[in-house]
């Protein structure tokens, strides 16, 4: 039979059509197998070793003034280690500061500003930080926000939830490699999250909202990059002594959807916050610490974990093409060669 335009026409619509479908119900269940595993992780939350000792050890943390990472950046210090608490907010941080210092008894705790959403920020804590220190074990990435309602564009001209989530980070510990090089064996851990299984398409053209604002998409696909970043950087680190993991902290009692979010985002948060998916603080950080300090991982990179435990990469990530075009696009908009 001969085809007309008019029926090429609609089996290329059809087909389209077909794949949106499919690509609709992999996100169902990939929707339903985050709830599943959420309420798993919300009754049986694995631990990490309190009695590790990090004396002499130097971390750092992102977004240490608030949430999963000020309970992190205690834990570190109640365990011996130096700790920088990385932070945009000065009042806040310092009074973070002196509680961690009076909580754990460990005077070695301090405030060094960073703002993820400045270029020039980050540029200049990588070298307050470099200057004034031999050494550096542990990087913690663990700052981070979910898009705000309205879309924002930072002074580097990248939307704000891109730059803090990916970019930021992406720039941050590329400065810090040569220090963690030095110091090895050390470890970069970086805080994603379950939703990166959601992004299983990147638009490239919309990585900065050119196209459409999605603050749900947004946040996905930069907790995906967060996951790619680490599994990359680790190849590129093999054999250095430094390793790179990511991971999920869980579903936890956080104020990360503050004011500025969408009403029902808020609606979203409130009821999760009133099921048994969602952990408290304490149990939030504890595969953060784990990542950051158990001897058993020692030789385990590139690797994605949940509840203390591995877990397989989002789909995406066996994707080379487009982990390595998220690679070379981020070096590009941070000015880093790689
Ligand atoms: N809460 C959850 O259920 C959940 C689930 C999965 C993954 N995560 C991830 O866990 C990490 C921590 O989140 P959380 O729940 O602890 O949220 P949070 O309480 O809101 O803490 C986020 C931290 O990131 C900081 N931050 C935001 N923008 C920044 C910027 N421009 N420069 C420097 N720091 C900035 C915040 O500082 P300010 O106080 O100055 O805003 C705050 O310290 C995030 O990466 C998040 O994506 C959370």
């Amino acid at each position: 039979m001969k085809s007309t335009p008019e029926s090429v026409k609609i089996s290329v619509y059809l087909s389209k059509v077909v794949k949106e479908i499919i690509y609709q119900i992999d996100l169902l269940c990939i929707w339903i197998g985050i709830i599943l595993s959420g309420f798993y992780n919300g009754f049986f939350v694995r631990r990490s070793d309190p009695n590790i000792r990090l004396d002499g050890k130097v971390a750092i943390v992102t977004g240490a003034n608030r949430g999963i990472g000020k309970e992190a950046a205690k834990k570190l210090a109640l365990r011996g280690a130096k700790v920088i608490i990385a932070a945009r907010d000065e009042s806040m941080s310092q009074e973070v500061v002196q509680s961690i210092r009076q909580e754990t008894g460990n005077e070695d705790v301090h405030f060094l500003h960073l703002d993820l959403a400045s270029f020039s920020s980050i540029r200049s804590f990588a070298t307050v930080f470099m200057a004034t220190h031999s050494r550096l074990d542990i990087l913690i990435n663990n700052a981070g926000l979910v898009s705000p309602a309205d879309k924002r564009i930072t002074e580097d001209g990248h939307e704000l939830c891109f730059q803090v989530n990916h970019l930021g980070p992406f720039l941050l510990t590329h400065l810090l490699l040569p220090i963690l090089k030095k110091s090895a064996p050390s470890r970069v851990v970086v805080v994603a999250s379950d939703l990166a299984f959601m992004t299983t398409r990147v638009d490239f053209d919309n990585l900065n909202s050119q196209k459409h604002y999605s603050g749900f998409t947004n946040y996905a696909v930069t907790k995906w990059a967060n996951v790619a970043f680490a599994q990359t950087l680790a190849k590129q680190l093999k054999g250095s002594g430094v390793t790179v993991n990511s991971l999920h902290p869980g579903s936890i009692k956080t104020d990360i959807v503050r004011e500025h979010h969408p009403f029902y985002m808020k609606v979203m948060a409130k009821l999760t916050a009133m099921t048994c998916i969602s952990i408290t603080l304490d149990q939030g950080s504890e595969t953060m610490l784990y990542v950051a300090t158990e001897p058993k991982l020692s030789q385990d990179t590139g690797k994605f974990f949940t509840n203390g435990k591995f877990f397989t990469l989002p789909k995406l990530c066996r994707d080379n093409q487009t982990v390595n075009r998220m690679w070379k696009t981020s070096a590009i908009l941070t000015g880093i060669q790689g």
